[in-house]
């Protein structure tokens, strides 16, 4: 097992910076969705084994909007940390900029949450540390974390609505009327 001491957020943090070249793109000489999404989740899983210390797998990933297209020569910026960890899964966020350096212009691309899994020599789950969050802003992240979790398992049909503590009764409500949860 590995240790369950807490850990800083600033432990798990990734960074993958990558130049967008043709093999990456569209017809419209755009990133390809695909492309970026492999991106994602390598640098979650760098943010995942970082501070879990085990391999980790990919177990969800929470919808995806892609806000601005990130065009054939641009530099694909991806930043991802630990916001949580559970029992044996966290929560990773990733937030993608499109940097021009000719144009010395940085545009947010999308911003997405993965659920990591922390498994043994033997494939099964294990538990992994604690977050400890230090700064206001990972307090928050830490907190909406818990609700983000209780969305995703009820969704995924695992976690029944009247268990899910974190979530208000609106949205509870919001998720009892969406069609994936028939
Ligand atoms: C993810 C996986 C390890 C979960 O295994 P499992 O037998 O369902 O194990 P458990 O029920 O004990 O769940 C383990 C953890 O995963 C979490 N989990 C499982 N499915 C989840 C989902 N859809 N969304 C969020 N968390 C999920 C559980 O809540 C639990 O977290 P916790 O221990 O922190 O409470 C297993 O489904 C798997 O190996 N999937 C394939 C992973 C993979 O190959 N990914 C790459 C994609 S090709």
């Amino acid at each position: 097992m590995s240790s369950t001491k807490a850990k800083p957020v600033a432990d798990s943090r990734a960074i993958i910076n990558e130049i967008v070249l043709p093999n990456d793109t569209n017809s419209l000489g755009n990133m390809m969705g695909g492309r970026l999404l492999h991106l994602m989740d390598k640098c979650a899983a760098i943010s995942a084994q970082r501070h879990a210390n085990t391999v980790c797998v990919t177990a969800s990933v929470d919808n995806v909007e892609f806000q601005a297209p990130i065009r054939g020569g641009d530099v694909v910026v991806i930043e991802s940390q630990v916001n949580r960890a559970f029992r044996t899964s966290m929560e990773v966020e990733l937030n993608v900029w499109a940097e021009n350096p000719k144009q010395q212009t940085k545009l947010k691309s999308n911003r997405a949450f993965y659920t990591f899994v922390g498994l043994d020599d033997e494939s099964r789950p294990v538990e992994i540390p604690p977050i400890q969050p230090e700064t206001e802003e990972e307090k928050e992240r830490y907190d909406a974390a818990a609700k983000r979790r209780e969305i995703r398992l009820v969704l995924a049909g695992r976690l029944g609505l009247e268990d899910a503590t974190n979530l208000r009764e609106d949205m509870r409500a919001a998720i009892q009327a969406s069609p994936s949860h028939s």
